[in-house]
């Protein structure tokens, strides 16, 4: 059999497993995706201990999925790293190749662009969309939305040094699609945008939206990267000031679609997985 997993800390309440079971029975894959907690300071004893354990019982771990807080750390495993996930410095899916070298990349941007423009609809090409955050969920995914097209992106964060370091790593990528890339303290933020996306953690912490509503163009798209109670803040607010708003589940979804497909070569019903998990989360599964 072979065999996936997430790793994180904590890992217990990822969705992760449940998406890929269901692209697998989709695609008729034959695999297992499991989860596994990985103590902290201990992440490449955790790839180490997954191949082994899965090679003493005649199995092959073929790649895994990496979360909070290992993103940063598993690019020094691999001996191959995709450019989106160098530019992003971090990654969330290793394939393990049979040669036995890891090959790292980063699904979590191209995720994010997918969600929008095939689910949601809104097309990125020409538009003016604003980043909030400047932490690891907002540099993973400044690579992917730059590459499909948007004319204009700035990045706000609270702390506004990130937000410049943030950009200076992207500016060479911008340059290359004519794009305009820039970075803002969140209380001065100029103009208003088609899309706004929301990469911080401050409704986790109970805070309120930390920009203006004058960012917001009327029926703007409004997507927060978190989906549950961490979400609902920000959704709120969008919806109150004439946006559309969006939670973090399709990215989710895609971010795992485009893993799968890296490590199955096949592209699973993404849109109908998503569909699915809605309704079942609706129904309080
Ligand atoms: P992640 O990997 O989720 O991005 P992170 O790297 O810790 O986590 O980044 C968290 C982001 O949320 C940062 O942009 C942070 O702003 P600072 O860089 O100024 O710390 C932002 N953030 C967290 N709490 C916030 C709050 N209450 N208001 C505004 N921004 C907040």
């Amino acid at each position: 059999m072979d065999l996936y997993c997430v790793m994180g800390n904590p890992v217990e309440h990822s969705r992760s497993p449940r998406i890929h079971a269901r692209f697998a029975e989709l695609c008729g894959q034959q695999m297992d995706y499991g989860r596994r907690l990985i103590p902290l300071g201990a992440f490449a004893e955790g790839i180490a201990a997954f191949r082994r354990e899965a090679a003493e019982r005649g199995d092959s771990a073929r790649g895994c999925n990496i979360t909070v807080p290992f993103k940063f750390e598993a690019a020094a495993l691999a001996e191959h790293t995709s450019a989106r996930a160098t530019l992003a410095q971090a990654v969330n899916t290793l394939r393990f190749e049979a040669d036995g070298s890891i090959h790292a990349d980063n699904t979590d941007g191209i995720g994010l662009v997918n969600d929008i423009v095939r689910n949601a609809g809104v097309p990125l090409a020409g538009k003016a969309l604003l980043l909030i955050g400047a932490g690891g969920a907002a540099a993973g995914v400044l690579g992917p939305l730059l590459d499909a097209g948007a004319s204009r992106i700035v990045v706000a964060n609270r702390t506004v040094d990130k937000a410049i370091a943030v950009v200076q790593r992207h500016a060479a990528l911008a340059l290359g699609h004519g794009a305009t890339l820039e970075a803002w303290a969140l209380d001065e933020v100029p103009g208003a945008f088609d899309v706004v996306v929301n990469a911080t953690a401050s409704s986790l912490v109970g805070d309120a939206v930390p920009v203006s509503a004058n960012v917001l163009r009327p029926g703007a798209l409004a997507v927060d990267m978190m989906y549950g109670p961490a979400a609902a803040g920000f959704m709120a607010w969008a919806e109150a000031h004439g946006a559309v708003p969006r939670d973090g589940l399709g990215m989710l979804v895609e971010q795992a679609a485009e893993s799968f497909e890296i490590w199955r070569g096949e592209r699973p019903p993404s849109a109908q997985v998503l569909a699915e998990l809605r309704a079942s989360l609706a129904a309080g599964h």
